[in-house]
């Protein structure tokens, strides 16, 4: 089964966040499984492509309303990914490193046609195409209903919700950038008056995954404007949680960790960790740390955590530190805080792939009082790595983390407010005190098996039951 991944990030070669990883992991466990899956992706000047090679399979030229474009398709020399590997480059506008910019619309445009182009002129066609995100969102409408590809209209198209907060939205008046359609088919890319990548996808694709069960609920009741169409195609909809890589993820093999560790060693592989973070940050290893990891946006409750963190900081015998960037204003908040609290917080303000491992390795507890949810890879990330959770029970947290009062291994709450968030971080502080509990909920929480091996399978007997259709 020839399956292709299309989408705008890809670990390692380009990653924002969870998409990435995703993206860069689910292929590899469906081809063990015995899949010929691959990816394609744009070709971005970032460190990565800088310091590989590539070769050009394939030389194009594209039509994006009145322009043209020149595009190559790149494949990486000499690297396995486990899944072959395809980058779209398109000079003029992908060109950047980075990922997303102001024109994203022409971007991932031309980008959608480049893929579709190349495609079609391909001896094997696909027997599958598994899109991601909004950025990719108009590719099962031009599969259907654009007569230049029509070799494709019966090929089966998967789409992933990954984050239905972005929808890719934009007007009407580039609608000539869209390879010519019959007009008919306006209906399908338009929703309140504007045109929706993410709200065609849901129309247009033959199947429909968001990233967990739960966030799939959540979307028929709450999704940035598109409940009812959710609500409406929910036949077609389903939820698959995600898995996470456990070769990328694995304390006992993490190079970019201080110490590694198996279950056996945790305690002692953790306290390493925890005291080289410590050292590096100026916090006191004695105290049960906290850590959080990711974007600094509202859906991820950033904005409530100065006062929690002020709160709990000034109440509670523990240390904080936090790795993050996004919205400039909780930046510099999260950054003045560490002259008020010196030796109880810090923060890296930034992106870092390998800080990021040794705090999933060091951190005690792993704050994630996220407001949306669809997955959450860092609470996987976390348990792996023998750091407890605390978490808001919604989409995908809920479905990964059970509360240590109900037999489980992680502290949820459901009044996500500062009170609600300052309280969990409370009750965790409490259960740091036991520590025959605290090591004994570190070896339970190490062994959970949430590698991709099931939800790979689940993603590829969808596709058997729509190759039977096609
Ligand atoms: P989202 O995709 O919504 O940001 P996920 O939990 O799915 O959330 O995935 C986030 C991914 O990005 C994880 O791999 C996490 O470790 C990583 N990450 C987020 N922010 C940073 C950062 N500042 N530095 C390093 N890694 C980060
Ligand atoms: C999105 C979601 C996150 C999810 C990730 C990978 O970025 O916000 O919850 O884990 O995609 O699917």
């Amino acid at each position: 089964m020839k399956i292709i991944h299309i989408s705008a990030e890809c670990y390692p070669i380009a990653k924002v966040g969870g998409l990435a990883d995703v993206v860069g992991a689910l292929p590899k466990y469906q081809n063990s499984a015995g899949t010929s899956s691959q990816v394609v992706m744009p070709f971005y000047i970032n460190k990565f492509t800088q310091a590989h090679k590539f070769k050009t399979v394939h030389e194009g030229h594209l039509k994006i309303g009145k322009d043209s474009q020149v595009f190559r398709i790149l494949t990486p020399e000499n690297e396995d990914f486990g899944f072959e590997l395809y980058l779209v480059d398109i000079p003029d506008l992908l060109f950047t490193e980075y990922v997303y910019s102001e024109n994203d619309t022409e971007r991932f445009l031309a980008f959608q046609i480049a893929v579709l182009d190349w495609i079609i002129q391909n001896k094997q066609l696909p027997d599958i195409i598994h899109c991601h995100d909004h950025h990719t969102g108009l590719i099962p409408f031009m599969m259907s209903h654009i007569n230049k590809y029509k070799k494709l209209k019966n090929t089966p198209s998967v789409f992933t919700i990954h984050n239905a907060q972005y929808q890719g939205w934009f007007s009407h008046d580039k609608i000539d950038l869209i390879p010519t359609f019959p007009l008919s088919h306006i209906g399908l890319l338009d929703w309140d008056n504007s045109i929706n990548p993410l709200a065609t996808a849901i129309k247009c694709a033959w199947q429909v995954t968001t990233v967990s069960p739960s966030y799939m609920e959540e979307l028929k009741v709450k999704a940035n404007g598109l409940e009812s169409l959710i609500s409406s195609e929910s036949q077609k909809c389903s939820g698959i949680l995600n898995g996470i890589d456990t070769k990328v993820w694995d304390p006992e093999t993490d190079d970019m960790i201080a110490s590694k560790y198996g279950i056996s060693n945790c305690d002692s592989g953790k306290q390493a960790s925890k005291d080289w973070l410590c050292e590096k940050f100026g916090l006191d290893p004695e105290k049960p740390l906290f850590v959080f990891i990711g974007r600094l946006v509202e859906e991820k409750g950033a904005d409530l955590f100065y006062e929690v963190f002020e709160l709990a900081l000034k109440d509670l015998d523990i240390s904080i530190l936090l790795l993050g960037s996004g919205n400039k204003t909780y930046e510099e908040q999260l950054k003045q805080l560490t002259g008020k609290y010196p030796k109880k917080y810090n923060a890296f303000i930034g992106y870092d792939e390998v800080l990021s491992h040794k705090m999933y390795a060091g951190g005690d507890f792993l704050l994630m009082p996220s407001r949306v949810e669809p997955c959450g890879l860092n609470q996987m990330y976390s348990l792996r790595y023998g750091t407890i959770p605390i978490v808001n029970k919604i989409g995908g947290l809920k479905d990964t983390v059970l509360d240590i009062s109900e037999g489980g291994f992680g502290f949820l709450h459901t009044d996500n407010t500062v009170t609600g968030i300052y309280k969990s971080i409370k009750r965790a502080t409490q259960f740091y005190s036991d520590s025959s509990k605290l090591k004994e909920t570190r070896k339970v929480i190490m062994k959970i098996d949430h590698s991709w091996d099931a939800s790979a399978e689940k993603y590829i007997n969808l596709y058997k039951s729509l190759i039977q259709y096609s």
